[in-house]
């Protein structure tokens, strides 16, 4: 299937059938779109604080920008370099960008018009069949999602929406276009994202950022499996592999494989797994150590630059979201260990100019400032 067309599936409930990785939701006959016209008068989501999720995403969420975007100067040299005349109108950025904009009419309720950018159904899901009932007070969750509201409490069904848009892009898009390069990790784009909504629980960060690396894992393998020749994607794919390797919910084996269809289907296993996975300040603060004590691997490496470089993207964010995760959730805290993952994020993103030995360098010193961090406080776990 190409990008574009399992995008489309991927954003509709259908994407259960179509798409062979269960979203454990009913599929629907083809429920049709309302456009968030429908979601903003002031008595429902355009109204006051925690019933304003309306108003936060047009003043402040990027996504309701996303169509607007296309019309930009860097929008038009990107087209122009690809050869595309109008990218408001070619499904080669709408389907992203404003992904109403490439269905049918039939697909829209009665006066409906398609909704530009990224709006409420492109994530929640078509609302015809649940539009009317959903805020009714004697309604569970559970029948609102089986009625066709997507599933997005579940961090593994948020995740698989998400990465719809967020990570596998038309090479050419890049390499020719200059497309910003694009990087799927769920916990920080969540927090990213202006919130119109809380999560409750604890250790939520943690367990995003893994179900999302299993994910985006999953979908690079995906691609790999029609396109094993794309070597940017073979070296993002290795550094995931060795990333999640290391936290022991992925087979040492699948290293040396290079077997995508078999990474394909455990990497979707890890994210499941990792969406209701426990987690507890020993096992961040744990894995969190190990990662620091990667050094070596970077200062002494045989591997290119080119492919270390994306070891260590991977790498920043993992560290970094352990660490917020357990300044969050115990109260840590340490100005040594904020401005070494500053140092590192930093020395991550010179990309062409990426220096391995450095990094290793500075991972050793974030491991010795691990060190010294506080141990566990009793009842915190
Ligand atoms: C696979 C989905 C996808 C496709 C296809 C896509 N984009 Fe994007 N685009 C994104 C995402 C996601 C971002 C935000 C990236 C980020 O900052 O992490 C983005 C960012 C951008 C930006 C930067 C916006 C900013 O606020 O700085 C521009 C400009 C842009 N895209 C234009 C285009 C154009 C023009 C096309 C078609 C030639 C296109 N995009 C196709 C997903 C896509
Ligand atoms: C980029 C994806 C995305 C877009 C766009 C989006 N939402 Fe959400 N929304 C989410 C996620 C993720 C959640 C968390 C869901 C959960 O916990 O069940 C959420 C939660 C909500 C909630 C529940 C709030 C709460 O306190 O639990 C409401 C209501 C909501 N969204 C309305 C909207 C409306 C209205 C729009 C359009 C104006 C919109 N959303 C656009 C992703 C999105
Ligand atoms: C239909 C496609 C689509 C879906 C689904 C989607 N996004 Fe986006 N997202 C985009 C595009 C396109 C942009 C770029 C918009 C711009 O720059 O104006 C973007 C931008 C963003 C940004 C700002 C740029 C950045 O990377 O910091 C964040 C954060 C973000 N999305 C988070 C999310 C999260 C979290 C979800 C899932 C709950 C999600 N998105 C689902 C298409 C999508």
């Amino acid at each position: 299937m190409p990008n574009a067309l399992r995008i489309l599936v991927a954003l509709q409930p259908l994407w259960a059938l179509t798409h062979g990785f269960a979203a454990e939701q009913k599929p629907l006959s083809q429920p049709r779109f309302t456009a968030s016209i429908s979601c903003q008068s002031s008595s429902c989501h355009g109204g006051g604080i925690g019933n304003d999720q309306y108003c936060i995403w047009e003043k402040k969420d990027p996504h309701s920008r996303a169509n607007a975007v296309l019309s930009t100067a860097r929008s038009a040299r990107m087209a122009e370099a690809l050869g595309i005349p109008d990218p408001q109108k070619s499904a080669r950025c709408t389907v992203c960008h404003s992904p109403m904009r490439a269905l049918p009419p039939e697909r829209f309720v009665k006066g409906a018009a398609p909704e530009k950018g990224v709006s409420c159904e492109s994530c929640h899901g078509p609302a015809e069949p649940w539009i009317l009932f959903h805020t009714r007070k004697d309604i569970t969750h559970a029948q609102r999602v089986a009625a066709g509201l997507r599933e997005l409490t579940d961090l593994y069904s948020r995740a698989n929406t998400c990465v719809a848009c967020h990570l596998n892009i038309d090479g050419a898009l890049v390499s020719q276009g200059n497309h910003p390069e694009m990087f799927f990790e769920l916990d920080g784009q969540m927090l990213a994202q202006p919130p119109h909504y809380t999560d409750q629980g604890a250790w939520v960060g943690p367990r995003a950022w893994l179900a999302g690396q299993g994910v985006a894992l999953r979908e690079i393998s995906w691609k790999l499996v029609s396109e094993p020749n794309r070597e940017d994607l073979v070296h993002r794919w290795k550094a995931l592999v060795w990333l999640l390797s290391k936290t022991g919910s992925l087979p040492e084996s699948i290293q040396r494989s290079a077997d995508y269809k078999t990474t394909q289907i455990a990497a979707d296993q890890l994210a499941k797994t990792a969406a209701k996975s426990f987690w507890s300040q020993k096992r961040a603060s744990e894995l969190l150590k190990s990662y620091s004590a990667l050094g070596t691997e970077f200062s002494q490496s045989e591997l290119s630059p080119a492919e270390l470089v994306r070891k260590s993207e991977v790498l920043v964010m993992a560290i970094d979201r352990l660490w917020v995760g357990l300044k969050k959730e115990t109260g840590a805290a340490s100005g040594e260990i904020d401005e070494a993952i500053v140092a590192l994020t930093n020395l991550a993103k010179a990309q062409a100019a990426f220096n391995p030995a450095e990094f290793g360098q500075s991972l050793n010193k974030l491991r010795d400032s691990l060190a010294s961090l506080s141990p566990s406080k009793p009842g915190k776990s």
